[in-house]
């Protein structure tokens, strides 16, 4: 493994110099299920790696239809011309061989049942595996201007019951099976039990639906996995969706992202299910957030959506989630939106109005968070069968229409993110609301956009005490009226407060209102990654920071710089202490602009697994936490977000957790009960010591001190 990951090494070397700005704020993503798209070349159709799994019919939706890379680079000016600027793919890497039907087919043209994460499926790329076409598609891609995301499904490998029992090659050689597996790379426990889902343990260890689970713990697979992103990456991969990250252990991401981070600058958000926030597990969700560097996909925000624009809840269930969002997540802008998706049936299968599709679209592209656009929604495409759900809801994509009000819609939105800053950066404001009625705005510094959705069909709303941040003026409908929109007329007030004139909002409408200030001074909308080690490489975007190079500060310490635009700063992270820094960036004048968070940790992380034994009796409702002395064990924090944990106790009193924490340092820790009530019991005697390796894994077993 070793060997292989310095070839990736002299591949970064050699690479062009693209830049991979991490501030995905600006991008409107469209995700594409790579196989039902467009075939670009039959040659691939039915490869003789793995024959048998194609249905040129289409119609067996479990079988591959033959859509691949070269279709959708042939088909990038379509998804340029809607105003997408990035597209996330289906994973990319090698999938499975054998057919998992007895009758019939049962393939992973899905691709989330990979075998080799070392090269590439063959009927999206070529019969050798080789990245040729990837690697066109994503030239074209950078060309363009445009950025690759890749789905990559690091929790498993293929199904454990069928076709190649999970079977885990390293670029064409075997690693192990589950019925083979002497070194342990993969858990070999029963499937979630249907009520084990809010189960920290189960989920993390227990197999999802008998996709064979890989041992993150374990130095070959650890090593594999971030070997294999780093070869995606080395191939002009610009960020990762990652899959099932609730799932995969969620201590190990920790320093799966850093390792991503590390190579060059990137974006990452992670698929964790949640309901919303009165689920079970958003405490966790929010942290893994706030702390990994891994943003998340907004579910919270997706059931919301479709409650409100799939069914026929008041605007008031979408308010509530992004209010509470908003305040939990600390980086509200950096969550990655979405209603539809290849796991869900599509919102026209929910209420089939066109209207309404269009109302959740403009209301995606305006709203907080990073906007992803299924692929086929822009031309009305759902399948009614089974519901619309998976399968029926990765349809093919029959049609490439740029006249479908949708993709002009989708255009109109997504040119606006690129001008107007309050989209990308801006701060989240409900103005008024009713059941159908939703009046929200986006303010960063000087621009605004404020935007009123009306979803009835039937009721036009007289519209009285409106108040924004536009300044006094007259501003007509952004959307030129597309979707019944109205103008608005604004005199000046004070503190933010301007009254609008009284304005009547149709049925099935969308209006949107903007104003642009140029920025008199910097002003810093953005930090990505969030969370680093001195030296990596990190981007902080926004306005006015003028052509001259100025300074980025971490307390008194400055930051190398290795470009700087009126709009963007590349720089490195200073050797500073670890903990969390209030970062400053001062033009060439020294005009000092707004701060954001950032975290430095004490080195680059390597996952260790703690273990407590024979800890104090606990409650139900009480829970082991690690506290220690750098940022990555919380620096003695002995509060739910700021400890690491909760432990998992599947040998209670034994306690157990995998934690990244900083390659190479001695750090101290202790063991402490966070009980039901937040009271803290600290372990008694003098802290622990552990020297971290420098690399690879390690791990740690102690007896708690009483
Ligand atoms: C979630 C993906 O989105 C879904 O499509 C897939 O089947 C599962 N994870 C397992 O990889
Ligand atoms: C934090 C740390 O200094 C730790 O060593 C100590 O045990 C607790 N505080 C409790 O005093």
């Amino acid at each position: 493994m070793r060997i292989v990951v310095r070839a990736f090494m002299t591949m970064f070397v050699c690479s062009a110099a693209v830049v991979h700005a991490q501030d995905f704020k600006k991008q409107v993503i469209y995700q594409i299920v790579t196989d039902r798209f467009y075939d670009g070349d039959r040659s691939n159709d039915n490869p003789g790696e793995s024959p048998g799994l194609f249905d040129a019919t289409r119609k067996n939706w479990q079988a591959y239809w033959g859509g691949d890379f070269a279709g959708i680079e042939q088909k990038l000016g379509y998804i340029k011309g809607m105003g997408a600027t990035a597209i996330w793919i289906s994973p990319v890497v090698n999938n499975e061989n054998l057919n998992c039907a007895t009758a019939g087919i049962s393939g992973p043209y899905h691709s989330y049942w990979n075998r080799d994460f070392m090269n590439i499926e063959e009927h999206f790329g070529d019969n050798t595996n080789s990245f040729a076409a990837f690697d066109k598609l994503v030239g074209s891609l950078h060309a363009n201007g445009m950025k690759m995301i890749v789905d990559q499904a690091n929790n498993h490998s293929n199904p454990r019951n069928c076709g190649e029992k999970g079977s885990l090659y390293n670029n064409g050689t075997l690693m192990a099976s589950v019925d083979n597996d002497p070194k342990g790379y993969f858990h070999h426990n029963p499937n979630v039990p249907d009520n084990g889902w809010d189960d920290r343990y189960l989920i993390q260890y227990y197999t999802l639906s008998d996709l064979a689970d890989l041992n993150q713990e374990n130095p070959d697979i650890d090593a594999y996995l971030k070997s294999s992103a780093a070869l995606l990456q080395s191939h002009g991969v610009d960020a990762f969706r990652l899959d099932a990250v609730k799932h995969a252990t969620w201590g190990w991401e920790y320093s799966f992202a850093n390792s991503v981070f590390s190579n060059r600058p990137s974006f990452l958000f992670g698929e964790w299910i949640f309901g919303g926030p009165g689920d079970a597990l958003y405490p966790d969700a929010e942290k893994f957030a706030n702390q990994s560097g891994i943003s998340l996909l907004d579910f919270g925000m997706n059931n919301a959506m479709r409650d409100v624009f799939g069914g026929d809840k008041p605007f008031a269930r979408l308010d509530a989630v992004i209010n509470t969002e908003d305040k939990d997540f600390t980086y509200p802008n950096d969550l990655v939106t979405f209603f539809d998706s290849h796991d869900q049936s599509r919102l026209l299968n929910l209420k089939n109005n066109r209207d309404r599709l269009h109302e959740a679209m403009a209301f995606l592209l305006t709203a907080r968070g990073v906007p992803v656009i299924l692929y086929g929604d822009e031309q009305y495409l759902f399948d009614t069968g089974n519901d619309g759900k998976d399968p029926n809801n990765r349809v093919w994509m029959s049609t490439f229409s740029t006249n479908t009000k949708a993709y002009k819609l989708v255009g109109k939105l997504a040119a606006l993110r690129q001008a107007n800053d309050a989209l990308a950066y801006g701060l989240w404001k409900q103005r008024w609301m009713n059941d159908d009625v939703y009046i929200y705005e986006r303010q960063f510094f000087g621009d605004v956009v404020l935007v009123a959705i009306n979803k009835s069909g039937t009721a036009s709303y007289p519209i009285s005490g409106l108040f924004t941040s536009l300044p006094a003026g007259s501003y007509p409908d952004y959307l030129g009226g597309m979707l019944s929109g109205s103008k608005l007329t604004v005199s000046a007030g004070s503190g933010g407060n301007d009254a609008a004139a009284d304005v009547t909002i149709k049925p099935h409408s969308v209006s949107v209102w903007q104003s642009i200030v140029p920025a008199s001074g910097p002003q810093v909308g953005s930090i990505g990654p969030h969370v680093g080690q001195p030296g990596m490489t990190v981007t902080v975007a926004g306005d006015g920071f003028g052509t001259a190079t100025g300074s980025i500060l971490f307390g008194s310490a400055a930051a190398t710089i290795g470009a700087w635009t009126n709009s963007s700063v590349r720089f490195s992270v200073p050797s500073v202490s670890n903990g969390s820094y209030d970062v400053q960036l001062k033009s060439s004048a020294g005009a000092a602009a707004n701060t954001i968070r950032f975290t430095v940790l004490a080195a680059k992380l390597v996952p260790v697994t703690f273990t407590v034994r024979k800890a104090i009796p606990t409650n139900p409702g009480d829970y082991v936490f690690l506290a220690g002395n750098t940022v990555e064990l919380g620096n003695w924090g002995t509060t739910f977000q700021t400890a690491v944990g909760p432990m998992l106790t599947p040998d209670h009193p034994d306690w157990f957790l995998n934690v990244s924490v900083p390659a190479g340092q001695t750090v101290e820790f202790k063991f402490i009960v966070i009980r039901k009530d937040g009271s803290v019991q600290w372990e008694g005697g003098s802290n622990h010591t552990f020297a971290v390796p420098a690399g690879g894994t390690g791990s740690v077993d102690v007896n708690w001190q009483p």
